[in-house]
């Protein structure tokens, strides 16, 4: 979905002092340091178009550790062109050894601007005009070495008539018809969906049509994918088989782009094992830049803003071994922690939330620490300005000694405002 950019200003104000405080489940999230869940994977650092189709406009140093989509026309005419965008945008993905998702819909012309001048492939059963865009599509991804690091995603949001204004049987006609015609033509290569608007769930008939006609039809996609962008709250529902590689292929609603919501986010994406592609909430030529609200520039300069900087400690600090975490019960503190060389780092991440919460971090041994004794915890502030403000490196707030006991160390997230957020180091 894509809507114009409401700007948001972030208060950072917060501090975190040796303060032991008693709270309830609901404010307590936790980190189990004995658990290990594996090498972090980044899963969360997708972005919805946001890339330019001019090779190098912003600078390699914004991308690392994103994915990308691509861009969009066969049924007006510019198929060739906007192929040509979307190899484009291909190649920088590959430059970053990052996975590409190729929203075929686009390529067709119905990326929600086609208007009444739609057209569906199957209408009257007649998939002529499709197989011929299939079989171009299917030859020019094989020309153009484009058979590995991709998924091809068959449709976006065919629940949203801006998206498939035709009935709903022939959306389960055309994805049989596209799944049986890639496997046939391009063995191997994943196919994505169904990229419906809403989350899982057994009361949508999109959802329970499409995993029935998937199932009789054999023609599952290889990886589910869905959007999570409503103002409902965390669900963690999601379709049979297959349950390691599904991609919510946009995540975070507007209001949710800041520092805190981006840790929240990333939290659960890493937890769950999910990947994520970042909602683009800019509108016009400006969808295909700024890496989804990431970036902003002045002049030709592009600059990071606040929400860039969590990204990126997130895809260049947070190296080592993930271990186990839990989100407090009332799901709106949680957090991310990695073990790596003599170097504990948890990212916490409120989603809209303010008020004083508690970050327990369990089986200090586990790293070959005391039981109880004394610990010296850093603390990193990720501040936010805005979409459109600039922000540096976080900054460091320096020392506290944290004494604990019972092999379990406690301390509060003073979470003061909604967007600023926190990343806690220690060493041992
Ligand atoms: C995610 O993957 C890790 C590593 O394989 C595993 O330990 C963990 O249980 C998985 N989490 C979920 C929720 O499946
Ligand atoms: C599709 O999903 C959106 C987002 O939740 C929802 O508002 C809409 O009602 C759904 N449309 C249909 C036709 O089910
Ligand atoms: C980790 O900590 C929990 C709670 O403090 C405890 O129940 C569990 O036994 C510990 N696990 C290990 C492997 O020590
Ligand atoms: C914590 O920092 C203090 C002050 O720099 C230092 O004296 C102490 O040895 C440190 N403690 C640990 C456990 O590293």
């Amino acid at each position: 979905m894509i809507a114009s950019l409401p700007f948001l200003v972030g208060i950072a104000a917060a501090a975190v002092v040796n303060l032991e405080s008693r709270q309830t489940a609901a404010q307590i999230t936790t980190v189990d340091l004995s658990v290990n869940t594996g090498s972090p994977i980044r899963r969360a650092s997708g972005v919805l178009y946001g890339v330019p189709d001019t090779k190098n406009q912003i600078p390699s140093s914004f991308y690392t550790g994103a994915q990308f989509t691509g861009a969009t026309g066969w049924i007006f005419g510019g198929y060739t062109a906007r192929f040509q965008d979307v190899l484009s945008n291909f190649q920088t993905a590959r430059q970053f050894n990052a996975q590409f998702i190729l929203k075929m819909s686009d390529l067709w012309g119905t990326d929600g601007t086609q208007g009444a001048n739609g057209v569906y492939p199957g209408a009257n059963g007649d998939f002529t005009e499709f197989d011929a865009y299939l079989a171009q599509l299917v030859a020019d991804l094989k020309a153009n070495g484009m058979t590995t690091n991709i998924k091809l995603l068959i449709w976006n949001e065919p629940n949203l008539t801006a998206f498939w204004n035709a009935p709903q049987a022939q959306y389960f006609a055309m994805w049989n018809h596209a799944v049986q015609f890639l496997r046939a033509h391009l063995p191997g290569v994943p196919i994505a969906g169904p990229a419906l608007a809403t989350a899982p769930n057994s009361a949508d008939t999109w959802w329970t049509g499409f995993l029935s006609n998937v199932k009789s039809a054999n023609t599952a996609p290889d990886v589910y994918t869905w959007h999570h962008e409503g103002s409902s709250k965390r669900r963690e529902q999601r379709p049979p088989d297959k349950p390691a590689c599904n991609v919510i292929d946009e995540y975070a609603n507007v209001g949710e782009q800041n520092p805190s919501s981006a840790a929240w986010w990333i939290a659960r994406f890493e937890r769950f094992n999910m990947s994520g592609l970042r909602g683009n909430w800019l509108s016009g030529a400006n969808l295909q830049d700024f890496l989804s609200g990431l970036l902003w520039k002045s002049g030709s300069t592009y600059f990071a803003n606040g929400e860039w900087q969590v990204y990126n400690y997130y895809a260049t600090s947070m190296t080592g071994f993930r271990v186990a975490t839990t989100g407090s019960t009332d799901r709106l503190m949680d957090n991310f922690a990695v073990v790596g060389t003599n170097i504990v780092r948890i990212l916490v991440g409120g989603r809209l939330v303010t008020g004083t919460y508690t970050l327990q971090i369990k089986n200090l041994s586990a790293l070959g620490l005391a039981t109880s004794g004394t610990i010296n915890v850093t603390t990193r502030q990720f501040s936010f300005a805005g979409t459109e403000g600039q922000e540096g490196a976080p900054s460091n707030l320096g020392v506290v000694a944290h004494t604990y006991t019972g092999n379990v160390l406690s301390f509060p997230i003073f979470q003061t405002d909604t967007v600023t957020t926190w990343a806690f180091e220690f060493n041992f």
